[in-house]
């Protein structure tokens, strides 16, 4: 299961500090309750799926900004800690870092509010300024709490590089146009993302492959749609290969998504094999969300090795 050659993964996104409040319910409007716990960590899609990547072997950077507070100092250390090159982790005068506030229920599930703060500062000059670094990455990973003209800058200047990438479009908007994306590598929505850029219905498996294909016929290399419990499914033109879920008791969910494709970023990169990749990346994400938290949950090499080990054949 250890990749064989470890690749060299950019991350073009965003950071935040998450403010993780376990609760028993969510409280109604004008109404105040206890909450039985709290945690603070650090978060935001792109750290996570880099210090996922950069977890597991990954020669990672990171091309971000944070604001000029004691959290953007934090973020800055954290990231160096995992590893991570932070050249371009840039701190923007005046604006606070990236906050989630986030909620998670006895159950695992969570709800997730963001403050972009200096992520909504990360523009398409930013790459520019980070093009040796990204240009000499294996795969570069967006996901949506940046500005989308970075991200669509990106896009484009890595398919003129020849540097495949991935884009998580997360949190999805409607109003985005697939075809800014055409030179995107890999799309990796949930179901609700799908159907909200497709604009089409995700409601059964069928509905899931024609959305995904649609994406594709309108420009995109392929698309994989991540369906929590369900596994997930990779669609390209010769068809949908499931990729099966990995059954675990969950005591936090947060991130996994985001373990998800730091995982199979990394797999992908060492191995060049996209369905083994995103087998390791499902059983990645379930060992995530056995333990709270999000960057923290992540498991190192050994211990994903092991969590491997005790699952039983057929995961
Ligand atoms: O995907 C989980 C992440 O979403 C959290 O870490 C939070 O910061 C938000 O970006």
């Amino acid at each position: 299961m250890t990749a064989s050659k470890p690749g060299r993964i950019a991350v073009v996104g965003s950071n935040m500090v998450d403010l993780v409040t376990y609760i028993t319910r969510m409280p109604a409007p004008g109404e105040t309750i206890e909450a039985p716990d709290f945690e603070i960590g650090c978060g935001g899609k792109g750290a996570n799926q880099a210090v996922a990547a950069a977890k597991l072997g990954s020669a990672v950077s990171m091309v971000t900004k944070v604001g000029d507070d004691i959290f953007g100092e934090n973020t800055r250390r954290n990231l160096a800690q995992h590893g991570i090159d932070i050249r371009h982790v840039e701190t923007v005068a005046g604006k606070s870092s990236g906050v989630a506030p986030i909620f998670v229920e006895a159950s695992g599930e969570n709800s997730i509010l963001i403050v972009k703060g200096a992520n909504a500062d990360l523009l398409p000059a930013d790459v520019d300024t980070a093009e040796e670094t990204l240009r000499a990455a294996d795969l570069i990973l967006m996901q949506m709490e940046v500005p989308r003209e970075t991200v669509i800058h990106t896009v484009r200047r890595a398919a003129e590089w020849g540097v495949r990438t991935i884009l998580n479009p997360a949190p999805a908007a409607a109003d985005l146009n697939v075809d800014d994306l055409r030179d995107l590598s890999f799309l990796v929505p949930n179901e609700s993302e799908l159907a909200l850029i497709s604009g089409l219905p995700t409601g059964s498996e069928e509905e899931i492959a024609a959305a995904a294909l649609s994406l594709i016929e309108r420009g995109i290399g392929t698309v994989i749609v991540t369906l929590g419990g369900r596994g997930a499914r990779l669609v390209t033109r010769a068809g949908v290969v499931p990729i099966a879920p990995v059954r675990v008791t969950p005591v936090d969910t947060t991130g996994a998504g985001d373990a998800f494709i730091g995982a199979f970023a990394h797999f992908l990169a060492a191995t060049g094999e996209v369905e083994g990749a995103l087998a390791h990346a499902a059983r990645y994400a379930a060992h995530s969300v056995t333990g709270r938290g999000t960057q923290k949950s992540y498991a190192t090499p050994e211990a994903f090795e092991a969590f491997c080990r005790a699952l039983p054949p057929s995961a």
